[in-house]
């Protein structure tokens, strides 16, 4: 194959390792934060001990990119609240300028000499299948990766990381739910190596599976991404990674379908043609009012949207329930007549968005409605008596039925989204109280106003790629 490939990950390679200074001050960082958690243990009432977890303790962060995460483990007995309250009177002590945040339990969060420090207390359990709270898996990933990833490897894992980010698929949030840190490491591991990794994954067949230390119950079955069927295999997802420190756990559960299809056809244009671009995240010039507009016109659509204050919600709820909100008004839409070419959601801090383009911008006035058989003579009759004198038109007879034309209650999806019928379809709580307390419906050439604040995301909406 071509030493071009070789050739852009050295540069790849180059770009995203640390150097020699930013290793040394994240050492000293973590020395310092490390000394000032063991003195905060010394006055609980409770042994603990400290270990570092997470990219930068395996060395496989990406430069620049320094997220320091600190776990100190407690005795398993503990009970969860003091768990929890020691957790959080330690976080508080070593960063205080700190906050809290939640995942399975609160922990805290802060800056330390330019690192993003996270501090989480867990439960020091005999293996990760005895786990007590999710988080405390974590440092048994550590310790299967140190042991396995030497400084190639690491260096492959980096350039992996960088060419996900770059296409959009690099992240276990649920907004992105793509490939997380420790996914793409046994990843790069299982193949020994990035390049023979999207090689591969060129020619994957989802559901793909791999059991790097071979759980499964019959020797070999799930090893690589050999041809098992879809029914032998212990998950529902389209990539399945069984976590080597825990059987019951699949690493890849939330990568989606569509992250995984984008990894193999940007794998298949790296391997077709090297070049260092497909190592960059795309930034697309926002877009203005008028360039929207002009867009949509150009298409022939009509978009409409709503929009509403963001939910004060972490982006692993706040996503979840817009895309709820998406399905159901796109649902609601469709069935009055207005059908969605496309849709998507935006949300920065303050506003979100739920954006429609229909190929339908108005309906008519009146709207088909086909009654029974006639000769289904109860029935018939019913309907006969119900819209005789009530309906547009007819009732008359096509065919063997009668048919009436009533009136469309709603001709425009602006005045759709506009009424109550918005509340008919799910949404999230915390959507839809917003859109209770208000919202607003933007149609047509009113979408303009929204490139202010979402030109970029605007722009990528226009011209999408893979
Ligand atoms: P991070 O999200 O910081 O990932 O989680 P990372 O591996 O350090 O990668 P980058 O370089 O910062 O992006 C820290 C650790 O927490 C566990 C993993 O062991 C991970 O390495 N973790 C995190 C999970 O098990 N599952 C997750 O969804 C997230
Ligand atoms: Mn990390």
């Amino acid at each position: 194959m071509s030493d071009e490939f070789d050739a852009v990950v050295t540069t790849v390679r180059d770009r995203v390792e640390p150097d020699r200074e930013e290793r040394a001050r994240l050492r000293e960082a973590v020395d310092t934060l490390t000394e000032r958690i063991e003195a905060a243990i010394d006055e609980l009432p409770v042994e603990a001990d400290v270990v570092q977890v997470g990219s930068t303790a395996r060395g496989t962060w990406i430069a620049g990119d320094r997220d320091v995460d600190l776990f100190v483990r407690f005795p398993s007995e503990l009970p969860r609240e003091r768990l929890e309250a020691y957790g959080l009177r330690i976080g508080h002590e070593v960063l205080p300028d700190g906050r809290e945040e939640y995942a399975e339990h609160p922990y805290v969060v802060g800056e330390f000499d330019g690192f993003d420090v996270d501090l989480v207390p867990c439960y020091d359990v005999q293996a990760a299948t005895a786990i007590q709270s999710a988080v405390d898996r974590t440092p048994f990933h550590t310790e299967y990766l140190n042991g396995r990833l030497d400084d190639e490897l690491a260096a492959d894992v980096r350039v992996c990381k960088q060419f996900l980010t770059a296409i959009g698929v690099y992240g276990s949030d649920l907004r992105t739910r793509g490939f997380s840190g420790y996914l793409t490491e046994l990843l790069v591991l299982e193949y020994g190596g990035f390049r023979p990794f999207v090689e591969a994954a060129a020619d994957w067949h989802p559901p793909v599976a791999f059991d790097p230390e071979a759980h499964g119950r019959r020797e070999g079955e799930l090893s690589r991404d050999g041809d098992v069927a879809a029914s032998d295999l212990p998950f529902d997802d389209p990539l399945i990674v069984i976590d080597p420190t825990d059987p019951d756990r699949n690493v890849a559960a939330v990568c989606s379908e569509e992250s995984v299809a984008r990894l193999q056809h940007y794998a298949r244009e790296l391997v077709a043609g090297p070049r260092v671009e497909l190592f960059e995240p795309p930034e697309p010039t926002p877009l203005d009012a008028d360039e929207v507009r002009d867009a949509f016109d150009r298409r022939g659509t009509t978009p409409v949207a709503i929009g509403f204050e963001t939910p004060e919600l972490v982006e692993d709820d706040l996503y979840p329930q817009l895309e709820k909100s998406r399905a159901g008004v796109v649902g609601l839409l469709d069935r009055h007549g207005f059908d969605v070419l496309r849709s998507r959601v935006f949300a920065d801090d303050e506003r979100a968005v739920v954006l429609a383009e229909l190929e339908v911008s108005e309906r008519p006035a009146v709207k088909r409605h086909e009654g029974p058989p006639v000769h289904v003579r109860e029935h018939a009759e019913n309907f006969f008596e119900r819209y005789d004198g009530a309906a547009a038109a007819g009732p008359f007879v096509e065919d063997d039925r009668y048919v009436v034309e009533r009136e469309r209650e709603f001709r425009t999806a602006a005045a759709l989204l506009d009424a109550d019928a918005i509340f008919e379809v799910g949404h999230g709580a915390a959507v839809e109280r917003q859109l209770e307390e208000s919202y607003r419906v933007y149609q047509g050439r009113d979408i303009g106003t929204l490139a202010e604040r979402f030109g970029v995301e605007l722009a990528a909406y226009l011209e999408p790629t893979p």
